[in-house]
C-alpha cells in the first residue's frame, strides 16, 4: 500500500467527557464492534473509581495497568482506528491535555441527564485552541434525560461551538423508543440490553406511516415536529463546517446498551478526519511527506525503582515510522536508534516494524525524550501546540535532606519531564516551586522522589492564583516590569518569564497598571 493509501485508511481520535459520563462504555463498545476485544467489561480496568479518588498509589497501579489502554488500535471496516485514552481522573487532567494535541479529533460524550459538566467545558477549550473536530453523543437516553434542544442549546453556549444534530431521540427513560437517523434518514428502535445490532429500518421520508407504526402515533408527531424545528433552526450540515471545528454533529445513544454505538461508529470513519497536516516552528508538515516525523506527546514511567526506563509515546506526523533506523532527535541535536519499538493493538502490544502517519508508537527510553520531543530524518523542525497551562495549587519544594541535593534536582527534573507537574524557579533566590492541576499530584510526586531517587521533601503551601507567561513587544518595559515586580518572577522549566499572582484581583490589577506586558495563562503564545 502507497504511503497516501496508509495515510487515508487511519483516523486517529480521543474521547472526552466528564467522569462518568461513559467515556469507558463507550470505547468498550467501539472495541467490540472493532473486534479488539471479545467481551464487555475488558476496558474496565483502566477506569480510575471514585472509591480510589484519595488513593493515590492504587491510581497509579491502575495507570500503569492503563499504559496498554493507553493508546487503542483497531480495524473496522477498512479503516485503522487509533483511540487514544485520556485519564478521566481530573487530577491528571494534564495528561488529557497533551493527549489532544496527538489525535485528529475527538468525540465528546455528554450525559443526557447531567448536561454539559465543568471537565468537558475544559476539554472542549483545549479542542477549541487547536480547531479540533468534535463529534457530539448524548448518552444515557435510557434515562430520564433533559429536553434534548435544552441540551443543544447548553453545548453551544457553554462548549462555544455550533451543533447540528444527525440523530434524534424519539422519547427518553422508560419511554424510550429510539432515534431517527437524520444523516441516514433511518429509525433505529430500542431494546433495552441489546448486544448485538440490527440495521435500521429504511422510511422514505419522516412522513412515511412506518414511522407511527413502529413508534406510535404520539411520539411520531412529536418526531415530526421536533424535525421540522430541527431543519428550521440549524443549517444543513456542512463537513467542511465540522472539519474546521465550527460545528459539531451531534448523536444521541445509549452506550451500555449498545444502542447508537454502530451509528457513530459508522458516521465517524466516514465524516473524522484523517491525519492532518501539522505545525512546526518553520512549516507547516503534510502527513504525505515521504521523511518521518512525529513527536512525544506522553510519558509513562516505569513504577519499580530498579528499572528507571519508561515509555515515550511518539505521534507519527509524516512520512514512515521503521523500527531499528536512526532518527534524528531535534533537541539534543543528535541522531538515535530506535531498535526497541512496539505498537498499540487494543490491550495487546507488539513490536512494530513500521508505522505510519496517524500511529501511535510506545518507545522505550533511558532518559533522552521529553513531552514535546520533535523526531525527525534530519531536519531541524519542532513540532508546536503541546502548551503546558497554569496549574492551580502551587507549593513550594523543601529539600530536607542536604546530602541528597544532587538526587533531588535529578528527580525533579525528571518527573517534570515526564510531565507529572510543572516547575517554578525565582529568580531571587531561586526558589522552587511546583505547580500542579490535581492535588493529588503532591503526594505522587514525594512518593517517586523517596522511592526513586532517595529523595526527601516536603511541600509548603503558596499563596499563589496563576501563573502567567509574560512578554511584551517593548523591552524597555518588560525589564522595568521584571525589576519592579522581581518578588513574583520565576522561569518555567524552558527558561520562560513567569508571574506569579497572588490573587484574581491583585493580577487585575497590575494587568491594569502594565498595559504593555502581556499575561498569558497558556506556556504558548
Ligand atoms: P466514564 O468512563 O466516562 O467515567 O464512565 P463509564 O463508562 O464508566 O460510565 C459511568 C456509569 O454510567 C457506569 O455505571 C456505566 O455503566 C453507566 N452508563 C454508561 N452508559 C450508560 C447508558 O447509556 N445508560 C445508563 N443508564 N448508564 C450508562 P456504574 O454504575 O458507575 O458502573 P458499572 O457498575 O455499571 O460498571
Amino acid at each position: 500500500m502507497s504511503l497516501e493509501q496508509e495515510i487515508a485508511k487511519r483516523r486517529t481520535f480521543g474521547i472526552i467527557s466528564h467522569p462518568d459520563a461513559g467515556k469507558t462504555t463507550l470505547t468498550e463498545k467501539l472495541l467490540l464492534f472493532g473486534g479488539a476485544i471479545q467481551k464487555a467489561g475488558a476496558v474496565k480496568s483502566s477506569k480510575i473509581k471514585d472509591h480510589a479518588r484519595s488513593d493515590w498509589m492504587e491510581i497509579e497501579k491502575q495507570r500503569g495497568i492503563s499504559v496498554a489502554t493507553s493508546v487503542m488500535g483497531f480495524n473496522y471496516e477498512d479503516v485503522k482506528i487509533n483511540l487514544l485514552d485520556t485519564p478521566g481522573h481530573q487530577d491528571f487532567a494534564e495528561d488529557t491535555y497533551r493527549t489532544l494535541t496527538a489525535v485528529d479529533s475527538v468525540i465528546m460524550v455528554i450525559d443526557c441527564v447531567k448536561g454539559v459538566e465543568i471537565q468537558t467545558e475544559k476539554l472542549m477549550e483545549v479542542c477549541r485552541m487547536r480547531s479540533t473536530p468534535v463529534i457530539c453523543f448524548i448518552n444515557k437516553l435510557d434515562r430520564e434525560g433533559r429536553d434534548p434542544f435544552e441540551l443543544l442549546d447548553e453545548i453551544e453556549e457553554k462548549l462555544s461551538i455550533k451543533v447540528r444534530p444527525l440523530s434524534w431521540p424519539i422519547s427518553m427513560g422508560k419511554t424510550f423508543k429510539g432515534v431517527y437517523s437524520l444523516y441516514e434518514k433511518s429509525l433505529h428502535l430500542f431494546t433495552p440490553s441489546k448486544t448485538t445490532v440490527e440495521e435500521g429500518i429504511e422510511v422514505k421520508d419522516i412522513t412515511d406511516s412506518l414511522v407511527d407504526d413502529y413508534v406510535g402515533e404520539s411520539n411520531a408527531r412529536q418526531l415530526r415536529a421536533d424535525i421540522e424545528l430541527i431543519e428550521g433552526v440549524y443549517p444543513d450540515f456542512d463537513v467542511n463546517e465540522y472539519l474546521n471545528g465550527r460545528v459539531a454533529p451531534v448523536f444521541f445513544g445509549s452506550a451500555v446498551n449498545n444502542f447508537g454505538v454502530k451509528e457513530l461508529l459508522d458516521a465517524f470513519i466516514r465524516l473524522a478526519p484523517q491525519p492532518v497536516p501539522r505545525e512546526t516552528s518553520v512549516r507547516i508538515v503534510e502527513p504525505e511527506e515521504k521523511k518521518f516525523s512525529g513527536f512525544i506527546f506522553k510519558i509513562h514511567a516505569n513504577m519499580d525503582p530498579k528499572h528507571r526506563n519508561r515509555i515515550a509515546f511518539l505521534r507519527i506526523c509524516s512520512g514512515k515510522f521503521e523500527r531499528g533506523n536512526n532518527y534524528f532527535h531535534v533537541r539534543q541535536d543528535k541522531s538515535l536508534r530506535f531498535s526497541n519499538a512496539t505498537a498499540f493493538m487494543a490491550q495487546d502490544r507488539e513490536t512494530v516494524e513500521e508505522a505510519w502517519p496517524g500511529d501511535i508508537v510506545g518507545i522505550f527510553d533511558t532518559g533522552n525524550l521529553k513531552i514535546g520531543d520533535t523526531l525527525t530524518e534530519g531536519e531541524k523542525l519542532m513540532y508546536t501546540g503541546i502548551p503546558s497551562f497554569s496549574p492551580e495549587i502551587f507549593k513550594e519544594v523543601v529539600n530536607m535532606d542536604a546530602m541528597k541535593t544532587k538526587q533531588l534536582e535529578k528527580g525533579l527534573l525528571q518527573l517534570m519531564e515526564e510531565g507529572v507537574a510543572q516547575l517554578f524557579t525565582y529568580e531571587l533566590g531561586k526558589r522552587k516551586v511546583v505547580g500542579v492541576v490535581g492535588a493529588l499530584q503532591f503526594e505522587v510526586i514525594q512518593f517517586r522522589l523517596k522511592n526513586e531517587y532517595n529523595a526527601t521533601v516536603q511541600f509548603v503551601p503558596q499563596n499563589i492564583y496563576k501563573a502567567c507567561w509574560i512578554s511584551s513587544k517593548n523591552p524597555q518595559k518588560l525589564a522595568e516590569f521584571i525589576e519592579s515586580k522581581q518578588r513574583h518572577i520565576a522561569r518555567d522549566k524552558d527558561d520562560k518569564l513567569v508571574f506569579m499572582a497572588e490573587s484574581r484581583g491583585w493580577l487585575q490589577m497590575v494587568q491594569d497598571n502594565f498595559p504593555d506586558i502581556e499575561f498569558h495563562f497558556t506556556s504558548e503564545f
